[in-house]
Formats: C-alpha cells, sequence, structure tokens
C-alpha cells in the first residue's frame, strides 16, 4: 500500500487523534516491521504496522454487512437516540474518510444494511443508474389487492410531492397482508409511501436482500466484514 505519515495513518482508521499518535509512540504502542516505531512523521505501508500487537484492520478500506435491528436510525444525529453507528465498532465512527450507510433505512424496518468508508461503493450502491435491486419483506394492515402487482409494475405510480413516476417495481402477494416487493430505487421512504397511495399503512417493513446481500444467518445486530477488494 502507498506509504502515508504514521500519526495520519492512527488518527484516519480511527485509533486516536493525530496529537494523541505521538503518545501512542512513546507508550510503544506500534511497530512498524516488527520495530518499535519513534517518529510520528514516518511515512510507512499501513499494511506493516501492528497497533497493540496486532495489524491495522481493513487497511483497505471497511466494508461490513450488518443486520439493522428495529429501534435505530441511520443518520449520525446524537438528537434522534440509538444509530446504527452505537451497534458497530466504536473505531469506525472515527475513520477518515467516514464509514456510512449505503442509503438508509427508517428507524423501525429491519434488515440488511451496509456500511462503508469507501465514497465510490456508496455512489456505485445508491445510483438509481446501477438499479442495484432492494428486496422487502412487507407487511400491511389491510388485505392486499391483486391490481397492485400491475399497478406497482407499470412504471406510473405517482407519490405524493413527487413529479416522476416511480420505476417499475416488483410485487409478490404472499399472503393476506404480506408481500415481498423489490425496487431499484431508494425513495425516501420509498415501501411505506407506495403502500400509502393506495391506502394502506405498512406494519412491518424488513429488507431481506440489498443487491447480491443477504442477511447470510446474521442475527440483529449483527455485522461481518466482506472483502472489499472484490468490489473495487
Ligand atoms: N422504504 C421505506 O418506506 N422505508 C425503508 O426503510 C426502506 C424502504
Amino acid at each position: 500500500m502507498k506509504p502515508r505519515r504514521l500519526d495520519q495513518i492512527l488518527s484516519n482508521y480511527g485509533y486516536c487523534s493525530r496529537s494523541e499518535a505521538r503518545l501512542w509512540l512513546r507508550g510503544g504502542r506500534v511497530l512498524v516491521k516488527g520495530v518499535v516505531a519513534d517518529s510520528q512523521d514516518d511515512k510507512v505501508d499501513p499494511s506493516t504496522v501492528l497497533v497493540d500487537g496486532a495489524p491495522i484492520e481493513c487497511p483497505e478500506g471497511i466494508l461490513a454487512l450488518f443486520h439493522k435491528p428495529a429501534g435505530c436510525v441511520c443518520s449520525n444525529g446524537k438528537s434522534e437516540g440509538q444509530t446504527v453507528y452505537d451497534l458497530l465498532p466504536a473505531r469506525w465512527s472515527r475513520c477518515n474518510p467516514p464509514v456510512a450507510t449505503v442509503g438508509r433505512l427508517d428507524r423501525d424496518t429491519t434488515g440488511v444494511l451496509i456500511v462503508t468508508d469507501n465514497g465510490t461503493l456508496v455512489q456505485r450502491w445508491t445510483s438509481p443508474k446501477h438499479k442495484v435491486t432492494k428486496v422487502y419483506e412487507v407487511t400491511v394492515n389491510h388485505d392486499l389487492e391483486p391490481r397492485l402487482v400491475d399497478l406497482f409494475a407499470a412504471g406510473t405510480l405517482m407519490l405524493e410531492g413527487e413529479e416522476k413516476p416511480c420505476l417499475p417495481a416488483t410485487l409478490e402477494i404472499l399472503g393476506s397482508r404480506e408481500a415481498r416487493l423489490a425496487l431499484i430505487e431508494g425513495r425516501y421512504h420509498q415501501a411505506k409511501r407506495m403502500f400509502a397511495s393506495q391506502g394502506c399503512e405498512v406494519t412491518k417493513l424488513h429488507r431481506s436482500r440489498f443487491g447480491d446481500f443477504d442477511l447470510d444467518g446474521l442475527a440483529p445486530g449483527q455485522w461481518r466484514l466482506l472483502p472489499i477488494a472484490q468490489f473495487l
């Protein structure tokens, strides 16, 4: 990897601030190629650094699959209660570039959420141009009418306050009040608003798939690192 200053490595990977880096070095906590580092100005390859005896986690960047539980928000705001970042390693919140969610799920929505510090991946997986399929398991408060299948597929459904119709979406009715909805865009509260436009309230929403990713056995609140290099 490209050599970078040691204090920059420690701060960008979220271990400590640049000013604290000197103390970490003085404390012998940082080794480069097995030798205790003594200057924060040294430019080194991050993959040769050990911090407190361990290699830098994810030197190529963070990419993780998270099972978002209900009750937490995807924003960073401290005023909104628990956030997804409270459930992920604290170091990730100090990384630069910052770790962010790929799109957002509402507070009460559960399921697949991708988090990464790689802006290119965020852009690729959120842009409607790339048509990433998001699959939602939906429960509503009224019996579902079969006509919704063709209506959602038509690409003509207008959401309140918007000027362009929703792109065609695939609805599979699974039970009187249960359905599976596949979307290739990610408008604000889109699934809930699509059903609301037809007089149905969504009472439960779970994202079972995001592109090629499913939960793959993760319990709510659990996360797993993904091999970022495969996606760059
Ligand atoms: N659609 C919604 O209405 N909410 C979500 O969280 C995701 C999609």
